[in-house]
């Protein structure tokens, strides 16, 4: 069996954020023996959007490509970097005409890589269906993946397949999830910045986790300052939120997947 490791990391919030992963992110790679790594990055930059300076130090501690989610627009120059940058996803389930892409087929080590990024509709905006999204992109690409330059090895059939499902509801992401089982070898949950306990390879041999955490401040409301979170909360008021200062920790998981098969073996945590 040759098995690759990945390691998905959930939604980075501002510098704390940031520094965390600068600093967590290479030892994490090296213990994990990690082949591949994907990041979240929409809130990298105080915790709206990204910008181009917290892209780069994203790829510089090591993700090979960075996901986003609904932030990923707050930063009106960044439109530019979603453009020509193929390394950055934003959802890929947004309207054609839309700035950036949703997919990217890396090859890496003589491994290919096909990174989805889909965002949900429940309680989020009502874009276009993130399961017929998947089955065009998917259809499209594991067909055509030797054309776009990702010349797997021999022991490989198709790329592997990771999803990342930027998403408000459980059941949206458990039914997304379920729907791909088999045909992604990871579906990982992300936006609620909160790190579920469910981990666990679905039947037909796709790993899933409902969401992935947050990589920023613990003692925080999702990355944010509490105490502005409270008084917004309480008094119905919209105060500017700010990024929560103090000590971070970098959330997600590292998932090892036989590239025979395209299916995963193993998922765990990684909360460090
Ligand atoms: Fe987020």
């Amino acid at each position: 069996m040759n098995i690759k490791r990945v390691i998905m990391l959930g939604d980075v919030v501002g510098e704390f954020g940031l520094a965390a992963l600068e600093r967590q992110l290479p030892r994490m790679i090296t213990e994990y023996k990690a082949d591949f790594v994907t990041v979240n990055g929409e809130n990298a930059a105080d915790g709206f959007g990204m910008s181009e300076a917290t892209l780069n130090r994203m790829f510089a501690a090591g993700a090979d490509v960075v996901t986003s989610g609904n932030h990923v627009w707050e930063k009106r120059e960044f439109w530019t970097v979603l453009r020509n940058e193929k390394r950055v996803l934003r959802p890929a389930n947004y309207p054609a005409g839309v700035e950036g892409r949703g997919w990217i087929i890396i090859e890496k080590n003589n491994v290919s890589y096909l990174v989805i990024n889909l965002q949900g509709r429940k309680m989020m905006t009502p874009i276009d269906c993130p399961f017929g999204t998947f089955d065009a992109i998917f259809n499209a690409d594991a067909s055509s993946c030797v054309a776009l330059g990702g010349a797997h090895s021999n022991e490989q059939s198709a790329p592997v397949v990771l999803v990342d499902f930027h998403a408000e509801t459980t059941h949206e992401k458990e039914a997304l999830a379920f729907y791909l089982d088999g045909r992604a070898a990871v579906i990982a949950g992300t936006h609620t910045h909160v790190q579920t306990a469910d981990n666990r390879i679905l039947p037909k041999g796709s790993a899933y986790i409902t969401d992935l955490g947050m990589t920023g401040v613990t003692d925080s409301v999702i990355g944010m300052d509490a105490k502005i979170c409270v008084e917004r909360a309480k008094k119905h008021i919209p105060y500017h939120m700010e990024c929560a200062q103090g000590t971070a920790s970098v959330q997600g998981i590292v998932v090892e997947i036989n590239i025979e098969t395209g299916k995963a073996v193993k998922i765990d945590l990684v909360n460090q």
